[in-house]
C-alpha cells in the first residue's frame, strides 16, 4: 500500500518518530524500551507448561487484560490482599522495564508481549505454555495509539494524527504493522496452544469471556470469584484502581498530564477522529491486506461487520 501523498506528512513528527525507534527484523521498536539483544533473547526463554503469555498489538486491550488473566490466575489479587501492579503482575518479555529475572517467578507465571508471533520464545512452538491473543478492530487501535504516542515523553512535537496514520497503515510504528501482526497469529495459530478474543468480544460480554478464559486456563473458579474478577476488570473500577490504570508508570516514561493510558474504552471512537476519505482509505488497504481471513472485526457497537 503506498502512504497518504507526502504533502500530508509532518515533518517534525516524522523526525520525532523516527528518532526514538529502531528496526530489528523488520519491526520498529521505541529505542528507549528495548534492544535488539532483548528481542533475541526472547527466543530462548525458558518456558513452563503452566506459562501463559498475553500477546497483543499495541492498544488492543493488553492492560485490560493483564487485570483480567491476573485475577482469574491469583486470588491474592482477587481479595487484594496483594498489592502487586498489573505490568509485575505481568511482566513484558521484550523491555528493559525489569531485570530479567524470570526464573525466580512462581507458577503458574503470566507474561506480556507485543511481539509478532516470530519472535516468540521458541518452546511455545511446541504448545508447551499457553497464550492469549487480543485484537482489537485496527480503526480504535490507531486512534488510542495516536492518543497514546502524544504521552511519548521523548517525542517533543505534537504529533500529527494524519501523518501518525500514515506510519501506522505503512507498518512503521513501534511492534510493525497491525495487519502483519494479525495475520502472523491468526494464520499460525495451529502451531500455538491458543486462545484468541477480541476487545469487542469483552466489552460486549465480559463474563462469557472471562468463563472462555477461565476454561482455556483451565481453572475453575466459583460465580462469586468470577463476579469479583469481571468487577475489577470493568473500565469504570480499573480507571479508579491503581494497581490496574497504569497511573504508577512515572511521568519520565508516560506523560501522564499530555492524557490517560485508561482513555475512553470504547468501540468506534476512531469515528470522532478519521475523516471520510481516511476511513475510506482505511477500508481499501484492510480489503487489500487481511480482506481473505475468515475474521470478524467489530467497527462499532451495535454493528457487526464480517470482512
Ligand atoms: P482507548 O485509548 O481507546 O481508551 P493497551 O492496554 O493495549 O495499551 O490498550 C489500551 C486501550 O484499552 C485504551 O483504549 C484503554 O482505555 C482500553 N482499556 C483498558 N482497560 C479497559 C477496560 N477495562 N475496559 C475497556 N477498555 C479498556
Amino acid at each position: 500500500m503506498r502512504g497518504m501523498k507526502m504533502a500530508t506528512m509532518d515533518q517534525d513528527t516524522l523526525k520525532a518518530l523516527m528518532s526514538i525507534s529502531f528496526k530489528h527484523k523488520g519491526i520498529s521498536f521505541d529505542k528507549n524500551y528495548t534492544s535488539p539483544e532483548l528481542i533475541d533473547a526472547v527466543e530462548h526463554m525458558e518456558i513452563r507448561e503452566d506459562d501463559v503469555f498475553l500477546v497483543t498489538y499495541p492498544k488492543s486491550g493488553t492492560v485490560w487484560t493483564q487485570q483480567i488473566l491476573s485475577l482469574i490466575v491469583n486470588e491474592g489479587h482477587r481479595n487484594g490482599t496483594e498489592q502487586i501492579n498489573n505490568m509485575e503482575r505481568a511482566p513484558w518479555i521484550e523491555t528493559n522495564f525489569y531485570n530479567g529475572d524470570f526464573k525466580s517467578r512462581p507458577s503458574p507465571r503470566l507474561f506480556t508481549s507485543h511481539l509478532p508471533y516470530f519472535l516468540m520464545p521458541k518452546d511455545l512452538r511446541f504448545k508447551k505454555g499457553k497464550v492469549v491473543y487480543v485484537c482489537r478492530n485496527p480503526k480504535d487501535a490507531v486512534v488510542s495509539y495516536y492518543h497514546f504516542i502524544k504521552m511519548n515523553p521523548n517525542i517533543k512535537c505534537t504529533v500529527n494524527w494524519e501523518t501518525f496514520l500514515d506510519f501506522f497503515m505503512t507498518g512503521k510504528v513501534f511492534c510493525g504493522s497491525w495487519f502483519d501482526h494479525v495475520r502472523g497469529w491468526y494464520t499460525h495459530k495451529e502451531d500455538f496452544n491458543i486462545l484468541i478474543v477480541t476487545f469487542e468480544e469483552l466489552k460486549k460480554d465480559l463474563r462469557s469471556n472471562v468463563l472462555k478464559i477461565c476454561k482455556f486456563l483451565d481453572i475453575s473458579l466459583d460465580d462469586k470469584a468470577i463476579d469479583i474478577v469481571v468487577e475489577k476488570a470493568t473500565f469504570k473500577n480499573m480507571k479508579h484502581d491503581s494497581l490496574a490504570n497504569y497511573e504508577f508508570i512515572p511521568n519520565n516514561m508516560l506523560d501522564k498530564n499530555k492524557g490517560a493510558f485508561l482513555r475512553k474504552g470504547i468501540i468506534g471512537d476512531w469515528k470522532n477522529l478519521m475523516t471520510v476519505a481516511q476511513n475510506e482509505m482505511f477500508d481499501k488497504v484492510y480489503k487489500e491486506k487481511i480482506g481473505d481471513l475468515p475474521m470478524k472485526i467489530t467497527w462499532e457497537l451495535n454493528e457487526e461487520t464480517a470482512s
